[in-house]
């Protein structure tokens, strides 16, 4: 049901952790069923330097979570933007349909930290 990439990511998740001094904080929830996702990041000159994440959620939530972070280190904070859970999911073989929602939690919240930078700048 789960593709390889899923699983290595779930049994080994990256950047997971919180950064003490983060640039932006992102937290999303889903009200329904209470799964929190948390990401945090640093960033430099517009680039994502550093990025860590922290869940409530499910096994498909650590492992689009921990595929997100991977993708956005290194990325400016708007090609960050572009991603999307549909690219995560595909940049994990893709996730059982039920499962989807899931990984909106992590695009979201990287986007949320991202919103939470910019706001801070103003
Ligand atoms: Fe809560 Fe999937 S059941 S995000
Ligand atoms: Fe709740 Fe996946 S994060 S079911």
């Amino acid at each position: 049901m789960y593709s390889e990439k899923v699983m290595d990511h779930f049994e080994n998740p990256r950047n997971v952790g919180e950064i003490a001094d983060a640039d932006g904080v992102g937290l999303v929830g889903n009200p329904t069923c209470g799964d929190i996702m948390k990401i945090y990041l640093k960033i430099d000159n517009d680039v994502i330097t550093d990025i860590k994440f922290k869940t409530f959620g499910c096994g498909a939530a650590i492992a689009t979570s921990s595929m997100v972070t991977e993708m956005a280190k290194g990325k400016t904070l708007d090609e960050a933007l572009r991603l999307s859970n549909q690219s995560v999911a595909e940049a994990l073989d893709g996730l059982p349909p039920q499962k989807m929602h899931c990984s909106n939690l992590a695009a979201d919240a990287l986007h949320a930290a991202i919103d939470n930078y910019r706001e801070k700048q103003k």
